[in-house]
């Protein structure tokens, strides 16, 4: 039985050992019924003291991962396997390889991969698969599955106050195919697109792809500067992310929001509003969105990459009315429309409340992830400033007097850690040299720790 305990690590020996274990049983690789070495060959495995493995068993015990058997040994109690670790437990005896990458992966944007709900999933796209009619088979119109539309509709209303027709709907691949979308359908060459810095590289080199004339506003702690945005200047497109700025996590504040709209109002100007991730929040109650303000003049962008999983490629735009019957036209030259099986899955996925319960799970695993990075950090680099709201996939650390320069992200690389600098993401360079860009949502608090004591040593040059 393979673990891996590292004396030197900030971790307690036993600590370390509860953790592995308690993941090996919820994956199934230590299944049910399964006998565990005593606790002497543990501990002369493991080359820790045997109070330390007594320790720990009986913790888990008490927790009801093992049982004792009198005279017979400690075992995994039946049953303890997590739903959706089961199929993984397949792709592991098969092909370890692919079971998981070496990487700790702090990269932004990424949810729990492994917590995909896989079973509940493929049990509703067992049911779409065989019960639909022929013609869900066929080319569907541009806007995507009337069902999911109508479905989306809803779910915005319970979660976020947004009331719309879901007429006004259009199912995209992810939100990147919105943003792309939207430039050919409003942004043509000249265009001036006021978008804040930071901003997503990617998203920023879309807009200006279709000949957009980019623009970068500064953003401070609490997002965009609304004061630096000019009045004398007509028909602009401006893009936010308010709900939770990408990379510095701000929340944009309510006078900021409304100066927004005013200057959208005064200019003649239309608003992306870009929800990547607001269905993480940690504290407090989210603020309305800009859509429910002013929907004649904000285009919401949303996405179920991070809710769920990004390899679904669905996200979907909220067109203002007069918008929509253009933007239809451009998403039928994109691609006709977006995969509608997956479409109709998500749909009565979401409509028999799995979502729901799906996010409130990953709502609480995030805040732990969050918690122990937070505090890892701290612990590792008393120095360090933390940046950003308590809410999404991320936070932001700055620390004084390193730069991270290609040079030394291509160490961290090398050493195992995916990772990027919030300078990639900046117009203006020079600002965010020492800041990087954490996600907690794909990596576990053994990972987490392992990573942050691992970019210790590498900025200590000991790597
Ligand atoms: C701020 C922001 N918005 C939107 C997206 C796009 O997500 P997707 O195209 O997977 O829906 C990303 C991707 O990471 C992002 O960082």
């Amino acid at each position: 039985m393979w673990f891996e305990i590292e004396r030197d690590h900030s971790l307690p020996l036993s600590w370390q050992l509860h953790l592995q274990l308690k993941e090996k049983i919820l994956k199934g690789m230590i299944v049910g019924g399964q006998r565990l070495p005593s606790t002497r060959s543990m501990a002369e495995q493991l080359g820790i003291s045997r109070n330390t493995v007594v320790e720990v068993y009986e913790q888990m015990t008490a927790e009801g991962y093992l049982q004792t058997k009198l005279g017979a040994g400690t075992f995994v109690t039946d049953g303890i396997l997590l739903d959706n670790f089961r199929l993984e437990k397949s792709v592991m005896t098969c092909n370890r390889k692919e079971e998981k990458s070496d990487y700790i992966d702090f990269r932004s944007g990424f949810p729990a991969l492994a917590s995909f709900p896989r079973m509940v999933w493929s049990k509703v796209a067992k049911d779409v698969y065989e019960s639909s009619a022929a013609d869900l088979f066929g080319y569907q119109e541009p806007q995507g599955s009337e069902e999911l539309r109508q479905v989306i509709a809803a779910y915005l209303y319970r979660i976020r106050g947004i009331e719309c027709d879901p007429a006004s709907i259009i199912i995209t691949s992810g939100a990147t195919q919105a943003f792309q979308l939207v430039a050919k359908a409003i942004i043509e060459p000249g265009r001036v697109v006021y978008v804040e810095d930071p901003i997503t590289k990617e998203i920023r080199e879309i807009l200006s792809g279709t000949g957009g004339s980019i623009h970068p506003i500064a953003v401070d702690k609490d997002g965009l500067t609304t004061n630096s945005l000019p009045r004398n200047i007509q028909h602009t497109i401006l893009s936010v992310t308010p709900s939770h700025h990408f990379p510095l996590g701000a929340i944009l504040p309510a006078q900021r929001r409304i100066e927004l709209i005013q200057f959208a109002e005064e200019t003649d100007s239309i608003i992306l509003e870009d929800d990547y991730d607001s269905e993480f929040r940690y504290n407090g109650i989210p603020f309305s969105t800009l859509y429910s303000l002013a929907p004649h003049r904000v285009v919401y962008i949303g996405t179920f990459s991070k809710i769920l999983s990004p390899a679904l490629r669905i996200g979907y735009v909220i067109m203002p009315k007069h918008l929509i019957n253009n933007a239809i036209q451009v998403k039928r030259y994109l691609d006709y429309h977006s995969p509608i099986l997956n479409q109709v899955i998500l749909a009565r996925f979401i409509a028999k409340g799995h979502l729901e319960k799906h996010v409130n799970k990953m709502r609480k695993l995030y805040k732990g992830n969050r918690e122990c990075l937070i505090r890892n950090l701290q612990k590792n680099f008393p120095e360090i400033r933390i940046i950003g709201s308590s809410s999404g996939l991320h936070i932001v650390a700055a620390f004084p007097g390193i730069e991270f320069n290609e040079k030394l992200l291509k160490v961290i690389k090398e050493n195992g850690i995916l990772i990027q600098g919030v300078e990639r993401h900046a117009i203006n360079k020079g600002k965010y040299a020492n800041q990087l860009i954490f996600g907690y949502g794909n990596c576990n608090e053994l990972e987490i720790i392992r990573g942050v004591a691992l970019i210790k040593k590498i900025l200590e040059g000991k790597m």
